[in-house]
């Protein structure tokens, strides 16, 4: 009997979604080991204070600020750190030691996705990030894979969880926007840096990561439209609300026609939605996005859109797939 290959993974990242990858990496370590054909060690889990409390508690031997070396020592690179820098260095670094790269990280990839892929195209490494939208929902390699033979003319749907949540306990339960926030920051929906969700910068970028696969090009976050919720109200959920409607934010990525023939729309906005679209019935943390593609017409995903688990659910998946392209690269 041949002896079972070991992938080293790095895990660079401990906060809500890297601690719970870490932990079900280990729970599942047979399964995982099944499922891919090498076993998995978690070589490392790169932290800012390793003596920092913790929910989740991770073994203290694995905990490391030295991300060179646990870089280098890596098969599977996973970044869960979330931010521009230091993510960026650390992605380059470990595509050039020629380690395969599994991100949630939309704010990079929607910045310097062009220099990241061009990167991995070079060394023939591949970078995965279904986390990077969307969370639990598959969505990211049906546009890239399963949708490669059709042609996608809309996507539209909610793309952020936390501002889903917030909008809708203020609709349903009549939570003042504080307080909704408090609960969603309590089920670790919001990014470190709240702005990001209540200005609309995280659906703009994970907008602007579906737009540059649907349609084959390269969309960075300037170039969509943005509008937050910071300025809805109260009032104005109570107002849709008599109108037959609900308030939500939504993602809208399009090929418009303009003067030269056909250009890309990409926008991130509150939107007034009838009660009696589909839309209207995401409720909590959960996102729903449709696609429209030429041949297939109207698909929909739906699930949960945010939450440390749920999320680690896709970047696993993303690991799995990494490590059978090991196995079956030799
Ligand atoms: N802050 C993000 C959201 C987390 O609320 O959707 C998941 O990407």
């Amino acid at each position: 009997m041949t002896e079972q290959r070991t992938l080293r993974v790095a895990l660079l990242g401990a906060g809500s979604v890297g601690s719970q990858v870490a932990r079900l990496l280990q729970e599942h370590a047979d399964d995982f080991a099944e499922r891919s054909g090498a076993r998995l060690e978690l070589a490392g889990i790169l932290v800012r204070d390793p003596d920092a409390p913790r929910d989740v508690p991770l073994p203290r031997e694995l905990l490391t600020t030295d991300a060179e070396s646990l870089i280098l020592g890596a098969d599977i690179v996973i970044e869960l750190m979330g931010g521009i820098e230091p993510a960026r260095t650390h992605v380059l670094a470990a595509l050039r030691s020629g380690a395969d790269v599994v991100t949630g990280n939309k704010a990079l990839l929607a910045t310097h996705g062009a220099e990241i892929f061009e990167l991995a195209d070079q060394v023939g490494a591949s970078v995965s990030y279904e986390a990077a939208v969307a969370a639990a929902i598959p969505i990211i390699r049906p546009l890239r894979d399963s949708l490669a033979g059709d042609r996608i003319v809309r996507i539209f749907g909610i793309v952020n969880g936390s501002t889903n949540f917030i909008l809708d306990s203020m609709d349903r339960q009549g939570l003042s926007a504080e307080e909704a926030q408090r609960i969603a920051t309590e089920l670790g929906y919001l990014e470190a840096d709240p702005t990001l969700d209540l200005e609309g910068y995280d659906a703009a970028q994970k907008a602007a990561i579906l737009a540059s696969l649907a349609f084959h090009t390269s969309v960075e976050i300037d170039d969509v439209y943005r509008e937050g919720i910071s300025d809805v109200t109260a009032d104005m959920i109570e107002d849709a609300r008599r109108a037959g409607s609900v308030i939500k934010l939504l993602a809208v990525c399009e090929r418009i026609a303009d003067a030269e023939g056909e250009a890309i729309s990409v926008r991130v906005y509150p939107a007034l939605i009838s009660r009696e679209h589909p839309l209207a019935s995401v409720h909590g943390g959960n996102n729903a996005v449709f696609v429209e593609a030429e041949a297939a017409g109207p698909l929909m995903f739906y699930g949960a859109g945010a939450g440390g688990v749920q999320t680690a659910s896709a970047v696993l998946g993303d690991v799995v797939s990494a490590a059978r392209r090991h196995i079956a690269g030799g």
